[in-house]
Protein backbone atom coordinates (compact mmCIF):
# COMPACT_ATOMS: atom_id res chain seq x y z
CA UNK A 1 0.00 0.00 0.00
CA UNK A 2 1.06 3.41 -1.00
CA UNK A 3 1.45 4.77 3.18
CA UNK A 4 3.80 2.21 3.53
CA UNK A 5 7.45 3.33 3.71
CA UNK A 6 9.62 0.66 2.22
CA UNK A 7 13.13 0.67 3.76
CA UNK A 8 16.11 -1.31 2.76
CA UNK A 9 18.11 -2.83 5.40
CA UNK A 10 22.13 -3.39 5.37
CA UNK A 11 22.22 -7.56 5.81
CA UNK A 12 26.39 -7.81 5.22
CA UNK A 13 27.22 -7.42 8.91
CA UNK A 14 25.93 -3.99 9.77
CA UNK A 15 22.65 -4.01 11.57
CA UNK A 16 21.21 -0.88 9.85
CA UNK A 17 21.83 1.01 7.50
CA UNK A 18 19.49 3.69 8.34
CA UNK A 19 21.42 4.45 11.86
CA UNK A 20 24.18 5.49 10.42
CA UNK A 21 22.82 7.98 8.15
CA UNK A 22 25.45 11.05 8.25
CA UNK A 23 24.34 14.47 9.60
CA UNK A 24 23.37 16.22 6.42
CA UNK A 25 21.03 13.21 5.24
CA UNK A 26 20.07 13.33 8.53
CA UNK A 27 19.07 16.99 8.30
CA UNK A 28 17.12 16.27 4.87
CA UNK A 29 15.24 13.48 6.16
CA UNK A 30 13.75 15.90 8.79
CA UNK A 31 13.27 18.30 6.76
CA UNK A 32 11.03 16.14 4.65
CA UNK A 33 9.44 14.45 7.62
CA UNK A 34 8.05 18.32 9.03
CA UNK A 35 6.92 18.87 5.34
CA UNK A 36 4.68 15.96 5.58
CA UNK A 37 3.51 17.03 9.03
CA UNK A 38 2.38 20.28 7.03
CA UNK A 39 0.74 18.23 4.52
CA UNK A 40 -1.47 16.43 7.59
CA UNK A 41 0.00 12.82 6.67
CA UNK A 42 2.10 12.05 9.52
CA UNK A 43 2.76 13.49 12.57
CA UNK A 44 5.40 11.91 13.33
CA UNK A 45 7.63 8.53 13.73
CA UNK A 46 6.67 6.73 16.89
CA UNK A 47 10.01 4.69 17.23
CA UNK A 48 12.58 5.17 19.98
CA UNK A 49 14.89 6.81 17.82
CA UNK A 50 13.14 9.51 15.45
CA UNK A 51 15.68 9.86 13.39
CA UNK A 52 16.23 6.04 13.04
CA UNK A 53 14.45 5.53 9.27
CA UNK A 54 15.15 3.90 6.19
CA UNK A 55 15.54 5.33 3.00
CA UNK A 56 12.49 7.10 1.20
CA UNK A 57 10.26 4.97 -1.05
CA UNK A 58 11.78 3.25 -3.58
CA UNK A 59 15.23 4.09 -3.32
CA UNK A 60 17.82 1.58 -3.85
CA UNK A 61 21.29 2.30 -2.17
CA UNK A 62 24.40 1.44 -4.74
CA UNK A 63 26.41 -1.89 -3.21
CA UNK A 64 23.87 -3.04 -0.54
CA UNK A 65 22.37 -6.57 -0.31
CA UNK A 66 19.05 -5.06 0.60
CA UNK A 67 15.40 -6.89 0.74
CA UNK A 68 12.31 -5.10 1.42
CA UNK A 69 10.59 -4.52 4.60
CA UNK A 70 7.53 -3.18 5.76
CA UNK A 71 8.06 0.08 8.11
CA UNK A 72 4.49 1.48 8.48
CA UNK A 73 4.19 4.75 10.29
CA UNK A 74 1.61 5.88 12.74
CA UNK A 75 -0.72 8.44 10.97
CA UNK A 76 -1.44 11.32 12.40
CA UNK A 77 -4.68 10.89 14.41
CA UNK A 78 -6.73 14.06 12.56
CA UNK A 79 -6.66 12.32 9.10
CA UNK A 80 -6.70 8.57 10.02
CA UNK A 81 -9.31 6.38 10.22
CA UNK A 82 -10.37 4.61 13.59
CA UNK A 83 -9.08 1.96 15.37
CA UNK A 84 -11.50 0.19 17.26
CA UNK A 85 -10.91 -3.23 19.14
CA UNK A 86 -13.14 -5.88 20.70
CA UNK A 87 -11.98 -7.74 24.28
CA UNK A 88 -13.10 -10.34 26.68
CA UNK A 89 -13.23 -13.62 27.13
CA UNK A 90 -13.18 -16.85 24.82
CA UNK A 91 -16.35 -17.52 23.93
CA UNK A 92 -18.26 -13.87 24.84
CA UNK A 93 -19.29 -13.12 21.51
CA UNK A 94 -16.86 -11.19 20.51
CA UNK A 95 -16.46 -12.35 16.51
CA UNK A 96 -20.72 -11.39 16.05
CA UNK A 97 -20.24 -8.18 17.71
CA UNK A 98 -17.67 -7.18 15.72
CA UNK A 99 -19.50 -8.38 12.20
CA UNK A 100 -22.65 -6.46 13.41
CA UNK A 101 -20.65 -3.08 13.86
CA UNK A 102 -18.82 -3.71 10.71
CA UNK A 103 -22.66 -3.96 9.21
CA UNK A 104 -23.95 -0.84 10.61
CA UNK A 105 -20.89 1.15 9.73
CA UNK A 106 -20.42 0.32 6.47
CA UNK A 107 -24.24 1.51 6.48
CA UNK A 108 -22.84 4.62 7.07
CA UNK A 109 -20.74 4.82 4.14
CA UNK A 110 -17.51 4.09 6.31
CA UNK A 111 -14.73 2.07 4.72
CA UNK A 112 -14.69 -1.29 7.75
CA UNK A 113 -11.91 -3.34 7.80
CA UNK A 114 -12.24 -6.40 9.95
CA UNK A 115 -9.60 -8.31 11.34
CA UNK A 116 -8.16 -10.44 14.22
CA UNK A 117 -5.52 -11.12 16.12
CA UNK A 118 -3.13 -12.74 16.62
CA UNK A 119 -3.45 -13.76 12.88
CA UNK A 120 -4.52 -11.06 10.16
CA UNK A 121 -1.74 -10.97 7.87
CA UNK A 122 -0.20 -14.84 6.40
CA UNK A 123 2.88 -14.98 8.84
CA UNK A 124 0.11 -13.75 11.80
CA UNK A 125 -1.95 -16.41 10.85
CA UNK A 126 0.71 -18.86 10.97
CA UNK A 127 2.01 -18.10 13.87
CA UNK A 128 -1.67 -18.38 15.09
CA UNK A 129 -2.17 -22.12 14.15
CA UNK A 130 1.19 -22.66 16.43
CA UNK A 131 -0.31 -20.76 19.70
CA UNK A 132 -3.83 -22.08 19.69
CA UNK A 133 -2.94 -26.01 18.55
CA UNK A 134 -3.76 -28.09 21.39
CA UNK A 135 -0.70 -30.00 19.95
CA UNK A 136 1.32 -27.71 20.62
CA UNK A 137 2.70 -28.45 24.16
CA UNK A 138 5.19 -26.64 26.57
CA UNK A 139 4.90 -23.47 25.34
CA UNK A 140 6.84 -21.01 28.11
CA UNK A 141 4.62 -18.31 28.95
CA UNK A 142 7.48 -15.86 27.80
CA UNK A 143 7.35 -17.99 24.23
CA UNK A 144 3.86 -17.41 24.03
CA UNK A 145 4.24 -13.58 24.57
CA UNK A 146 6.99 -13.40 22.05
CA UNK A 147 4.90 -14.88 19.54
CA UNK A 148 1.87 -13.20 20.01
CA UNK A 149 3.90 -9.61 19.79
CA UNK A 150 5.35 -11.31 16.77
CA UNK A 151 2.73 -11.78 14.69
CA UNK A 152 1.61 -8.51 16.18
CA UNK A 153 4.05 -6.24 14.99
CA UNK A 154 3.64 -7.73 11.07
CA UNK A 155 -0.34 -7.06 11.86
CA UNK A 156 0.24 -3.30 12.73
CA UNK A 157 2.93 -2.59 10.23
CA UNK A 158 1.46 -4.39 7.49
CA UNK A 159 -1.91 -3.82 7.52
CA UNK A 160 -3.58 -1.76 10.30
CA UNK A 161 -1.16 1.49 9.92
CA UNK A 162 -1.48 1.35 5.93
CA UNK A 163 -5.69 0.98 7.02
CA UNK A 164 -6.03 4.03 9.13
CA UNK A 165 -3.60 6.24 6.83
CA UNK A 166 -6.26 5.32 4.08
CA UNK A 167 -8.56 7.03 6.38
CA UNK A 168 -10.17 2.98 7.02
CA UNK A 169 -11.66 1.79 10.01
CA UNK A 170 -9.84 -0.96 11.50
CA UNK A 171 -12.09 -3.21 14.02
CA UNK A 172 -9.86 -5.84 15.48
CA UNK A 173 -10.90 -8.89 17.39
CA UNK A 174 -8.65 -8.69 20.11
CA UNK A 175 -5.26 -6.75 20.56
CA UNK A 176 -2.68 -6.10 22.92
CA UNK A 177 -5.22 -5.84 25.73
CA UNK A 178 -5.58 -9.69 25.18
CA UNK A 179 -2.01 -10.38 25.63
CA UNK A 180 -1.93 -8.12 28.92
CA UNK A 181 -5.13 -10.21 30.09
CA UNK A 182 -4.00 -13.75 29.12
CA UNK A 183 -0.27 -13.66 29.25
CA UNK A 184 0.09 -11.01 31.93
CA UNK A 185 -2.92 -11.62 34.10
CA UNK A 186 -3.71 -15.77 33.47
CA UNK A 187 0.24 -16.74 32.84
CA UNK A 188 1.27 -13.93 35.48
CA UNK A 189 4.02 -12.36 33.87
CA UNK A 190 2.16 -9.11 34.59
CA UNK A 191 1.45 -5.58 32.57
CA UNK A 192 4.74 -4.30 32.78
CA UNK A 193 6.25 -6.94 29.69
CA UNK A 194 3.44 -6.38 27.92
CA UNK A 195 3.20 -3.00 27.99
CA UNK A 196 7.09 -2.43 27.17
CA UNK A 197 6.74 -4.76 24.32
CA UNK A 198 3.54 -2.98 23.24
CA UNK A 199 5.93 0.36 22.56
CA UNK A 200 8.67 -1.27 21.51
CA UNK A 201 7.52 -3.52 18.55
CA UNK A 202 4.18 -2.00 18.04
CA UNK A 203 5.19 1.85 17.85
CA UNK A 204 3.03 1.87 20.57
CA UNK A 205 -0.36 1.98 19.04
CA UNK A 206 -3.84 2.86 20.90
CA UNK A 207 -6.99 2.16 20.19
CA UNK A 208 -9.32 5.03 19.44
CA UNK A 209 -12.24 2.64 21.00
CA UNK A 210 -11.87 -0.86 23.18
CA UNK A 211 -14.69 -2.30 23.70
CA UNK A 212 -14.63 -5.24 26.28
CA UNK A 213 -17.33 -7.69 26.45
CA UNK A 214 -18.17 -8.62 30.03
CA UNK A 215 -19.50 -12.31 30.66
CA UNK A 216 -19.75 -15.09 32.61
CA UNK A 217 -16.22 -17.26 32.81
CA UNK A 218 -18.15 -20.41 33.43
CA UNK A 219 -20.67 -20.03 30.60
CA UNK A 220 -17.94 -18.10 28.00
CA UNK A 221 -15.73 -20.95 28.42
CA UNK A 222 -17.98 -23.68 28.18
CA UNK A 223 -19.50 -21.81 24.48
CA UNK A 224 -15.81 -21.79 23.48
CA UNK A 225 -15.28 -25.20 24.34
CA UNK A 226 -18.37 -26.52 22.08
CA UNK A 227 -17.53 -24.59 19.37
CA UNK A 228 -14.44 -25.77 18.79
CA UNK A 229 -15.27 -29.31 18.94
CA UNK A 230 -17.55 -28.49 16.33
CA UNK A 231 -14.59 -26.83 14.37
CA UNK A 232 -12.80 -30.71 13.90
CA UNK A 233 -11.52 -30.61 10.11
CA UNK A 234 -13.01 -33.42 8.23
CA UNK A 235 -9.85 -34.04 6.36
CA UNK A 236 -8.28 -34.63 9.60
CA UNK A 237 -11.63 -37.01 10.26
CA UNK A 238 -10.92 -39.11 6.95
CA UNK A 239 -7.87 -39.47 7.11
CA UNK A 240 -7.73 -40.19 11.14
CA UNK A 241 -4.90 -38.20 11.80
CA UNK A 242 -4.85 -35.93 14.72
CA UNK A 243 -6.46 -32.41 13.38
CA UNK A 244 -5.50 -29.20 14.20
CA UNK A 245 -7.49 -27.22 15.73
CA UNK A 246 -7.69 -23.95 18.47
CA UNK A 247 -8.32 -25.66 21.37
CA UNK A 248 -4.96 -24.86 23.33
CA UNK A 249 -6.33 -22.18 25.34
CA UNK A 250 -9.83 -23.08 25.85
CA UNK A 251 -8.20 -25.98 28.24
CA UNK A 252 -6.90 -23.57 30.47
CA UNK A 253 -8.27 -23.69 34.50
CA UNK A 254 -11.09 -22.23 35.52
CA UNK A 255 -8.07 -19.89 37.66
CA UNK A 256 -6.75 -19.50 34.79
CA UNK A 257 -9.83 -17.67 32.98
CA UNK A 258 -10.46 -15.51 36.42
CA UNK A 259 -7.05 -14.33 36.05
CA UNK A 260 -7.81 -13.14 32.40
CA UNK A 261 -11.32 -11.33 33.80
CA UNK A 262 -9.87 -10.22 36.70
CA UNK A 263 -6.77 -8.50 34.34
CA UNK A 264 -9.52 -7.20 32.04
CA UNK A 265 -11.14 -5.52 34.78
CA UNK A 266 -8.36 -3.31 35.81
CA UNK A 267 -7.42 -2.34 32.19
CA UNK A 268 -10.69 -0.91 32.12
CA UNK A 269 -10.41 0.69 35.32
CA UNK A 270 -6.81 2.20 34.50
CA UNK A 271 -8.34 3.32 30.75
CA UNK A 272 -11.88 4.50 30.99
CA UNK A 273 -11.80 6.87 28.28
CA UNK A 274 -10.19 4.11 25.73
CA UNK A 275 -12.09 1.12 27.27
CA UNK A 276 -16.17 0.83 26.98
CA UNK A 277 -17.06 -2.12 29.38
CA UNK A 278 -20.33 -4.08 27.53
CA UNK A 279 -22.30 -6.21 29.48
CA UNK A 280 -22.14 -9.23 27.45
CA UNK A 281 -24.98 -11.10 29.02
CA UNK A 282 -28.05 -10.01 27.53
CA UNK A 283 -28.95 -11.67 24.00
CA UNK A 284 -26.76 -10.03 21.17
CA UNK A 285 -29.32 -7.67 19.66
CA UNK A 286 -29.01 -5.94 22.95
CA UNK A 287 -25.57 -5.70 23.60
CA UNK A 288 -25.01 -4.45 19.95
CA UNK A 289 -27.47 -1.67 20.22
CA UNK A 290 -25.00 -1.16 23.23
CA UNK A 291 -22.10 -1.09 21.49
CA UNK A 292 -23.42 1.16 18.26
CA UNK A 293 -24.39 3.58 20.97
CA UNK A 294 -21.22 3.53 22.54
CA UNK A 295 -19.31 3.96 19.00
CA UNK A 296 -21.83 6.85 18.07
CA UNK A 297 -21.37 8.72 21.53
CA UNK A 298 -17.79 8.41 21.43
CA UNK A 299 -16.33 8.09 18.00
CA UNK A 300 -18.98 10.05 15.68
CA UNK A 301 -20.34 13.09 18.02
CA UNK A 302 -23.98 10.89 18.53
CA UNK A 303 -24.08 10.99 14.66
CA UNK A 304 -25.39 7.67 12.04
CA UNK A 305 -28.07 5.63 11.14
CA UNK A 306 -29.74 3.69 13.76
CA UNK A 307 -28.18 0.24 15.14
CA UNK A 308 -29.34 -2.69 12.92
P1 LIG B 1 -9.87 -15.95 19.61
O1 LIG B 1 -9.76 -16.54 18.29
O2 LIG B 1 -10.33 -14.54 19.70
O3 LIG B 1 -10.72 -16.91 20.52
P2 LIG B 1 -12.24 -16.78 20.94
O4 LIG B 1 -13.04 -16.58 19.68
O5 LIG B 1 -12.47 -18.09 21.61
O6 LIG B 1 -12.33 -15.63 21.86
O7 LIG B 1 -8.45 -15.93 20.39
C1 LIG B 1 -7.67 -17.02 20.45
C2 LIG B 1 -7.08 -17.24 21.81
O8 LIG B 1 -5.83 -16.57 21.92
C3 LIG B 1 -7.90 -16.83 22.99
O9 LIG B 1 -7.97 -17.92 23.88
C4 LIG B 1 -7.11 -15.73 23.64
C5 LIG B 1 -5.71 -16.00 23.20
N1 LIG B 1 -4.86 -14.80 23.10
C6 LIG B 1 -3.86 -14.60 24.04
O10 LIG B 1 -3.68 -15.41 24.95
N2 LIG B 1 -3.06 -13.50 23.93
C7 LIG B 1 -3.22 -12.59 22.93
O11 LIG B 1 -2.46 -11.60 22.86
C8 LIG B 1 -4.25 -12.82 21.96
C9 LIG B 1 -4.44 -11.86 20.83
C10 LIG B 1 -5.05 -13.93 22.08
Amino acid sequence: MKQIARCIRRINGKRDGARRIGGEKRRAENAEQQQESKRGGFSHWIQADKNNRGPAAGATVPGLRAHECYDARVPAKKTRGRFITIEGLDGCGKSTQLGKLASVLRKDGINVLETREPGGTPTGERIRSVLLDSRTAGLSPRAEMALMFGARAQHVDEVILPALAEGTWVLCDRFTDSTEAYQGGGRKLGSAPVLALHKILCHNLQPDLTILMLSDVEASVARARRRNQQRVPSVALATGSQPADENRFEQESRAFFQRVAAAYKAIAKREPERVFAADARPAPDIVHREIVAAVRGRLMGGKGTSAQ
